[in-house]
């Protein structure tokens, strides 16, 4: 009310209240325009049209002019404009612009809400979908290296079922490649006795009196074998070793790997130059690793062999030592036969031998146990190789 008074006191020609009814509003500019029209001195005595843009508006005579010509219209038309009028004629429209802007404001902070709701709720399901599937990946690879641990999802849904049944496949495969390679332990220690007494026996008939010579070959053929088999037995016998010894029963110690490479490659030297490989050993600077020089030898030893045994006559095997991102390498590069891309994968598993093996005898295990040996100290094998122009197999050791 007293809102009211101040407006009239402050000239205000009426008072409206809202909410209020349109037909009201009309009405009550219709009495203000009347009383202006009595008190201008100006008036002619004709009622003046009211103007709005190009629009001339007579309320009396109920005709609208546009530009000067009369525009038709039916009483409703009249009334929807004349309502229109009024309402722009009091400004009044503002109030509405006012709330449609800001109904539009609230739209706008309510949709952008919503879209930044909607990526955070994204966000939280895929952090908590793909974290345990990537936990059960993760966890898969490990298995598929041989490396069994615990597979343990805190959830109730298919995922901690999927997490329980790999954690028993986990114990169950990891119990039977324990039992495999126990029964294999046992197996070489049993051949052991027997195997020296027939390599005793073997040489013994070699070397004894003996004047035929068909029987005398097949006496030689005996201790070939069963040196070869000696040598398989032992072999077996280190990867039992490996498999129950951790790192640190390895007997490490401070190792020049060059030096030792190039001592393992000079005793070599002769086997090559039997087959008509050229050694070409490039000698390195001192490179230090923590590692058991006797193991880290048979491995080198085994690398080369390798080279030589799939080399043709008159190739080079590459010897070198350096290092590459401040780990110790040392490579061996040959010009052999190669191995076929979708093998290198395999040639370093177990008893598994290439398509190109029969270039050479061998019983598949020698890389096998190479690997085996530099994954006891820290580090990796890595084969490159192209069929009919080398192969490059590096030892990657972590320096001292
Ligand atoms: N330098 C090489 N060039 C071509 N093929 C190779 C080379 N080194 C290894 N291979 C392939 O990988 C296979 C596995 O090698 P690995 O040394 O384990 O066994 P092996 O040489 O056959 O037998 P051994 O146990 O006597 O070493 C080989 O049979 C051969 O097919
Ligand atoms: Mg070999």
């Amino acid at each position: 009310m007293i809102d009211k008074v101040l407006g009239l006191e402050l000239g205000a020609e009426d008072y409206l209240t809202k909410p209020f009814d349109n037909r009201e509003l009309i009405a009550r500019i219709k009495v203000v325009l009347r009383r202006y029209d009595n008190h201008d001195p100006h008036k002619s005595g004709e009622d003046k049209p009211m103007q709005l843009g190009e629009l001339a508006f007579d309320l009396d005579t109920k005709v609208v002019l546009k530009n000067g010509t009369p525009v038709s219209l039916t009483a409703k038309e009249f009334k929807i404009l004349e309502t229109l009028f009024v309402f722009e004629f009091v400004e009044d429209l503002s109030y509405f612009y006012v709330m449609m802007d800001q109904i539009r404001y609230i739209l706008f902070a309510g949709a952008a809400g919503f879209l930044i709701l909607i990526t955070l709720a994204s966000l939280f399901i895929a952090r908590n979908t793909t974290k345990p599937i990537q936990y059960l990946l993760g966890a898969t690879e490990k298995f598929s290296k041989q490396q069994f641990q615990q597979v343990k999802l805190n959830r109730k849904d298919e995922l901690g079922m999927l997490a329980a049944g790999l954690n028993q496949m986990g114990i169950q495969l990891n119990e039977y490649i324990q039992h495999q390679k126990q029964f294999v332990s046992n197996v070489s220690h049993e051949l052991k006795t027997p195997l020296a007494a027939i390599r005793g026996f073997s040489q013994y008939l070699y070397e004894g009196e003996n004047k035929d010579k068909d029987l005398q070959k097949i006496y030689a053929h005996l201790v070939n074998e069963s040196d070869r088999l000696t040598l398989l037995i032992n072999e077996l016998l280190l990867l039992a070793r490996f498999d129950k010894a951790g790192s640190d029963e390895m007997g490490k110690e401070k190792t020049d790997l060059s030096g030792l490479t190039e001592s393992v490659a000079a005793e070599m030297r002769s086997k090559a130059e039997d087959k008509g490989i050229l050694l070409d050993i490039k000698p390195g600077k001192p490179l230090f690793a923590f590692v058991n020089p006797t193991l880290m030898s048979h491995a080198v030893a085994n690398i080369i062999d390798n080279a030589i045994k799939y080399s043709h006559a008159g190739k080079r095997v590459r010897i070198e030592t350096f290092i590459r991102q401040e780990t110790g390498v040392i490579q061996i590069r040959d010009e052999g036969v190669g191995i076929r891309e979708e093998e290198i994968a395999r040639v370093q598993e177990r008893f598994y031998r290439a398509e190109n093996a029969h270039v050479a005898k061998g019983s598949g295990l020698g890389l096998s146990i190479c690997k085996e040996i530099v994954e006891k100290f820290d580090g990796k094998l890595e084969m490159e190789s192209e069929v009919g122009v080398g192969t490059t197999v590096s030892i990657l050791l972590p320096l001292a």
